[in-house]
């Protein structure tokens, strides 16, 4: 973790440090395409949206992003995280998603949501470290749902 800085996102361009990243764990590839892009775009001008970006001098090292667009009242979602391959297994997810995950806290959430794959074991286990917990959503079969409420 050394030498790492977190930064607020100011500015939507930024988002554009995602584009063409993907991560990948067994057979499971994870990538931005377009669409969740805009989504993340549209998603940051929402109040109480949070951005993070860290990096270590001028290299990409993760993003995680929070923000309210989501169905059941005063829940924030986890809508991405990323870390760079380089700097994975090192504690940085964790600390980047515990990082948005406070600051729904202090907006006075009543819990966080995040939605992965069957595959992403990776995510699966950094849910867990966080004790969210699996739910059984209504909207969405193709992958696990987990709820944290505080
Ligand atoms: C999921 C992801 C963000 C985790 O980031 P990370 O910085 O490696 O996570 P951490 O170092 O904080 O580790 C958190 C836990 O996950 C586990 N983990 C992380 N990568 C793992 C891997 N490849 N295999 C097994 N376990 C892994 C760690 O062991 C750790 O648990 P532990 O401390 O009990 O050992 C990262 O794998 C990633 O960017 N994946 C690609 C993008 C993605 O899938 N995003 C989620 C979309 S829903």
């Amino acid at each position: 973790m050394n030498q790492i800085t977190f930064y607020i996102v100011q500015n939507e361009n930024e988002i554009e440090i995602l584009r063409n990243r993907s991560g990948k764990y067994n057979n499971f590839t994870y990538t931005y395409e377009e669409a969740t892009i805009d989504l993340l775009k549209k998603n940051f001008n929402l109040p109480d949206s949070l951005y993070l970006i860290a990096k270590k001098g001028d290299e990409f090292v993760a993003f995680c992003s929070i923000d309210k667009d989501w169905w059941e009242d005063n829940y924030f979602m986890i809508r991405e995280i990323i870390v760079d391959p380089n700097f994975q297994k090192q504690g940085i997810g964790e600390a980047i998603m515990g990082k948005c995950i406070d600051h729904a806290r202090s907006k006075g959430a009543t819990g966080v949501v995040t939605e992965t794959a069957f595959e992403n074991f990776p995510m699966q286990k950094l849910c867990a470290k966080f004790h969210f917990e699996k739910w059984d959503n209504p909207q969405w079969k193709e992958g696990i749902t987990y709820k944290l409420i505080f």
